[in-house]
């Protein structure tokens, strides 16, 4: 394996956006490893994935405990990479991690206790062989602990030096305004909401990004590429190896319907017509919003995610192109 050198043009071209109010800027485009960095994928793969998207200047890697599969095992790859090739720009990085779906037996294991977040933090912390992550999430609202509970342990964890910030996902505009109050209150101000978004999940712009603009947060999108959908993967049938043939994939090969498939295609001459590729024009639809700080992608290839920072080459789009995209999502 040859030694890591990064690239010298790595900043050249990335757009950095702040996350709301804070310090922090986050790059346009991110990398999640919930999928093809697991213990039943490939490490080499994986490294050059990471390795690429650093070289491209997306420094922000987000992980969560669960993500693999197994459980783990996507921390436990991206701590190997992050020893191995890029311990010397762990300052060049922000790195995030998760707790609240289910990671171990018992009561303890998910939600949103106390008890729970704080084991799970250090748990991910060992895998990943550091001594802090820059944010750390409450994964998923917890409908039965106290919303004062799961803040209270936000604010100790960063207290305690184990998270530089603390953010929420999937929230309820509702419950992330009263999740908000509760950390300004404690002195940790929430940094950053992680909702699902894309051209078929448009559930945030009912509520949520006033929300989060009203409250100083960032907005970082999962899905925009609706794992996989908004491209041009699936017009032709269902690829071996791609998520919906996987046993394991979340995307399930009944969401791919004819309807969809026909928008897609339609959204495909938009696309063309701006000199994108579908998933390029996906990304930056998602990007158009000023609340929205990054487009948080998932990548199987190295090349899907040179696609995708190719959508920051056009961002902006005129009225007739959005009436286009209206039209054809509303079918
Ligand atoms: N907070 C939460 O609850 C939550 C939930 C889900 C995800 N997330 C985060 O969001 C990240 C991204 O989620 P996601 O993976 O669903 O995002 P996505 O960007 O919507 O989907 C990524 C998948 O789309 C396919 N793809 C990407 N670029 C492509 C291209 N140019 N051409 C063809 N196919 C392409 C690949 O699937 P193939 O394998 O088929 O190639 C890739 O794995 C996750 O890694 C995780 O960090 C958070």
């Amino acid at each position: 394996m040859t030694a890591y050198c990064p690239s010298e043009t790595r900043y050249d071209s990335m757009r950095y956006n702040r996350s709301g109010r804070s310090g922090l800027k986050l790059p346009a485009i991110s990398l999640g490893l919930w999928y093809n960095f697991g213990g039943v994928d490939t490490l080499k793969n994986s490294r050059d994935m990471i390795l690429r998207a650093f070289d491209l200047g997306i420094t922000h890697i987000d992980l969560a405990n669960n993500y693999g599969p197994p459980p783990g095992s996507a921390e436990e790859t991206f701590g190997q990479i992050l020893r191995q090739d890029l311990r010397a720009y762990r300052d060049e990085l922000v790195i995030s991690t998760k707790a609240g779906y289910l990671m171990w037996p018992g009561p303890y294991g998910e939600w949103g206790s106390r008890k729970y977040l704080i084991a799970s933090l250090d748990q991910s912390l060992k895998r990943m062989g550091l001594d802090y992550v820059d944010i750390f999430y409450h994964h998923r609202p917890d409908p039965e602990t106290p919303l004062e509970e799961t803040m209270g342990a936000l604010d100790q964890i960063v207290r305690s030096g184990k998270a530089l910030y603390v953010g929420i996902s999937s929230y309820s505009p509702e419950d992330t305004r009263k999740a908000a109050a509760l950390l300004r209150q404690l002195g940790t101000p929430c940094l950053i909401h992680q909702p699902s978004y894309n051209m078929f999940n448009r559930w945030v712009e009912d509520g949520l990004l006033d929300a989060v603009r009203d409250e100083g947060m960032g907005c970082i999108v999962f899905s925009p590429l609706a794992q996989g959908l908004l491209t041009d993967k699936y017009l032709k049938g269902i690829p071996e190896n791609s998520r919906a043939a996987k046993p394991h994939g979340f995307l399930q090969p009944d969401q791919i319907t004819d309807e969809k498939l026909g928008q897609i295609q339609r959204l495909g001459e938009v696309a063309r017509a701006r000199n994108q590729t579908i998933a390029q024009l996906a990304l930056a639809w998602v990007l158009r919003h000023p609340e929205v700080t990054s487009a948080l992608i998932g990548a199987s290839k190295v090349s899907q995610i040179d696609d995708a920072v190719g959508a920051l080459q056009n961002l902006s789009f005129s009225a007739d192109e959005l009436a286009t995209i209206e039209a054809i999502l509303a079918g």
